[in-house]
């Protein structure tokens, strides 16, 4: 096991009815005057920002609403964002939503105390130091943003998905009411369901030797997953079902299952290329690139891949050809992914096969190498963008 810092200072408030304790919680971490952030209508539709809102009004938070985060979210709703914390004085962060809403959410943080453009974070040009605190109240268990130190924004004009961390970023508390996601469409709890999956696959696939806790960590998570997505999928309002998701979808992220371990990350670089130039949803494009990515690189460690075949999806382990075991395991991830209602190939996504070299040139590596398990060129992204195009159950 490698040495390691896991730093996650985030209090997590789980539970019914507990998006009424915001108020009071933001309070708790010096909040005078928030700005709350979210998406489209859900929140609205649902009542959840009127209760969000009287929770803060009766404990005294003075707030500033903003809306109109969309999914992949777009650099041009922080700067907006940005100019209010600043007119406003605005001393507190919280958001009410998904992956979307949270990411948005930690940019204007770290933008509002920033002199330069906040898209320095995201281009590599600057690090974030420092953020006004942040807060969730989560409606969807996927990005796993409610525990993280991350944050993804599209660049509107370019179509740039691009990501930036720091431990500034992670969030004070999130709240975690797994009520709040009965209303969730079949295809975002699948597309939920499938990010949270890869998020543990990242780490999963690594080099670094004798991890045991981790590993089993990471197939915890994962057979929880291939138990409780189903159910989700077919009795949508199931408390405990919902609660077991929600929480894994933290688990997987917060890099409890990561650390003292070499991670990989290239199945979501992929994908962002896919969601900056489509804007398709991303758990679906981590839907079809997670198996593509799997099958190319499988002949690097069969075993790994055995082992994951066996313990998560029940696969029978062939000790004498690892790569049987390894295959069946891939293709059951495929056909697990296909019946949760997702995308497995460029068709079913809305992706174009003769846009691989602009995808390809968007990943912008050159001619360097990336990725922690198995360092890919440009070619081999190349090549797991036409098994993602043209894969088959
Ligand atoms: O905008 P509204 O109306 O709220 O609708 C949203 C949105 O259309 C809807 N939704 C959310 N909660 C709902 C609901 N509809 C009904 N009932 C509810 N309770 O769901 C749609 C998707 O929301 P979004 O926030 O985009 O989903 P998700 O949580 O999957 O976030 C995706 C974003 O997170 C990024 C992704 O790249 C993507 O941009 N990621 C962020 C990470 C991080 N910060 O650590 C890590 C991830 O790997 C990921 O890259
Ligand atoms: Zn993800």
């Amino acid at each position: 096991m490698d040495n390691f810092n896991f730093y996650s200072p985030t209090e997590f408030v789980f539970g019914k009815d507990r998006e009424n304790e915001a108020g009071e919680l933001i309070k708790k971490y010096g909040g005078t005057k928030a700005l709350v952030h979210f998406g489209g209508n859900s929140a609205k539709k649902s009542g959840l920002l009127d209760r969000v809102t009287a929770s803060l009004a009766s404990a005294g938070v003075e707030y500033v609403l903003l809306g109109g985060v969309k999914p992949n979210p777009r650099d041009t709703l922080v700067y907006e964002g940005i100019e209010i914390c600043r007119k406003e004085n605005i001393d507190f962060i919280i958001s009410v939503g998904g992956g979307s809403v949270i990411d948005s959410a930690k940019a204007i943080a770290a933008g509002a105390v920033y002199e330069g453009d906040f898209w320095d974070f995201y281009s590599g040009k600057a690090a974030i130091e420092k953020a006004l605190p942040v807060a969730t109240v989560l409606t969807i268990a996927a990005a796993g943003s409610e525990g993280s130190g991350d944050s993804v924004v599209t660049q509107e004009k370019t179509g740039l998905k691009r990501g930036a961390g720091s431990s500034a970023l992670r969030p004070r508390f999130s709240i975690m009411n797994p009520v709040l996601t009965f209303t969730l469409p079949p295809f975002q709890t699948a597309c939920g369901a499938a990010d949270i999956m890869a998020h543990v696959f990242e780490r999963y696939f690594t080099n670094t030797l004798e991890v045991e806790i981790t590993d089993r960590l990471c197939e915890a998570v994962l057979a929880t997953m291939v138990k409780e997505a189903p159910r989700v999928i077919a009795d949508p309002c199931n408390y405990e079902a919902r609660a077991n998701i929600m929480w894994a979808g933290t688990v997987a992220h917060t890099n409890i299952c990561g650390v003292g371990r070499s991670q990989d990350w290239n199945s979501h670089n992929i994908e962002h290329e896919l969601s900056g130039l489509y804007d398709v949803a991303h758990g679906a494009g981590l839907a079809v690139i997670m198996p593509a990515w799997m099958e190319y690189v499988m002949p690097h460690n069969p075993m790994r891949f055995a082992q994951m075949a066996n313990r998560v999806f029940g696969c029978h382990m062939n000790f004498e050809r690892p790569e049987e075991t390894a295959i069946n395991g891939i293709r059951a991830f495929r056909r697990f992914l296909k019946d949760l209602g997702l995308p497995i190939n460029f068709e079913e996504l809305g992706a174009k096969e003769e846009d691989i070299p602009v995808l390809v040139k968007n990943f912008g590596i050159g001619e360097g190498r990336t990725g922690g398990f198995v360092a890919l060129s440009a070619e081999d992204i190349a090549n797991i963008y036409k098994i993602a195009a043209n894969a088959k159950l």
